[in-house]
């Protein structure tokens, strides 16, 4: 098996009613962690490169460590980028052998967005491999770019036919209530997603496959491990699970978690200090992590994108 783009994991997934899930990777037991829940689960996974994993591991070791993960698993893996945000950065992508990129220009006035979109869109389509558009702007934080709560917008479902179909992307992110990091939603309110906005989209794009990002549910035992061991996380709070498996169920295809990982193995590593102040050897506090965050995605593929059982 080598890498696979998402055509065949998106219908699929779009007739069956589930997602795909989207985990951001940065290291060795990060990949491990994802990869072994999920060939336990036999589910197929997307593993997502952002800018800033790239320079911080190097490109070529997280390439060899995917192609690692394949030949141990059997999976079948999308390597996809999270948020390019340059026609160069998807270009060395696709060079590199990812299979599907994103081309993040939904910070740019609408004309904008669809001319770099269609630039990505025919470099990565004449090299076989897909591309993920965004529609609306998600607050929170994607590497150093900061979007301000009031700076964010829903999608507006009266533009997305007209933008897939000037673009020709493969998939399109959109808006509907959900933001990158830990802290989505005020302490005290009700966090609501806009179904109506997800439900009028797919109206007007029958058929194609709807991305969320900003889809960490940030579990709240997780955050009080990290508080309970010295951290210092008030008011972080997510995406209710419930709404996300509503999601998974209409046209939403591919759901990105990163924040819930690194939640995870922060957990994890902050308990295991406190628990063996003694230790230094990375292993012993790198292996609970990486099992941490096992158990985060078996969690996720069974209880939130439903996607367990539909590798193969
Ligand atoms: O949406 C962004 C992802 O969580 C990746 O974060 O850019 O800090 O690697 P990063
Ligand atoms: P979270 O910060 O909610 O995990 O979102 C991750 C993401 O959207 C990556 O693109
Ligand atoms: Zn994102």
């Amino acid at each position: 098996m080598s890498l696979v783009t998402t055509k065949e994991m998106f219908a699929k997934a779009y007739d069956g009613g589930y997602a795909i899930g989207a985990f951001n990777v940065n290291n060795m037991e990060i990949i491990q962690g994802i990869t072994e829940a999920a060939a336990e689960l036999k589910a197929p996974l997307i593993l997502q490169v952002s800018k800033g994993a790239r320079a911080y591991a190097n490109r070529t070791y997280l390439m060899k460590l995917v192609e690692a993960a394949i030949i141990e698993t059997g999976l079948p893996i999308c390597l996809h980028l999270d948020h390019g945000d340059s026609f160069e950065l998807c270009k060395a992508c696709i060079d590199d052998g990812f299979t599907s990129v994103m081309i993040d220009a939904s910070s740019k006035p609408f004309e904008e967005n669809i001319e770099l979109t269609k630039q990505v869109v025919a470099y990565a389509h004449d090299h076989g491999v897909v591309v993920e558009a965004e529609l609306g702007t998600l607050a929170g934080i994607e590497d150093e770019v900061v979007v301000a709560e009031g700076h964010a917008s829903y999608t507006r479902p009266e533009e997305v036919e007209e933008f897939v179909s000037r673009t020709g992307c493969d998939s399109l992110a959109i808006a509907i209530g959900t933001s990158h990091g830990a802290y989505k939603f005020k302490p005290g309110t009700k966090p609501q997603l806009r179904f109506d906005v997800l439900e009028e989209v797919s109206k007007r794009l029958p058929g194609f496959p709807i991305v969320l990002h900003g889809s960490s549910s940030v579990p709240q035992d997780l955050v009080a491990k990290v508080n309970n061991y010295g951290g210092n996380m008030p008011g972080a709070i997510g995406v209710p699970e419930d709404q996300l498996r509503k999601a998974a169920s209409m046209a939403v295809c591919k759901i990105n978690i990163d924040s819930d990982l690194r939640l995870a193995m922060t957990a994890a590593i902050r308990e295991h200090f406190a628990l063996y102040p003694d230790h230094f050897d990375p292993r012993q506090y790198l292996k609970p992590a990486r099992a941490a965050i096992k158990d985060v995605v078996a969690h996720k593929l069974v209880n939130v994108l439903g996607c367990d059982g539909k590798a193969f």
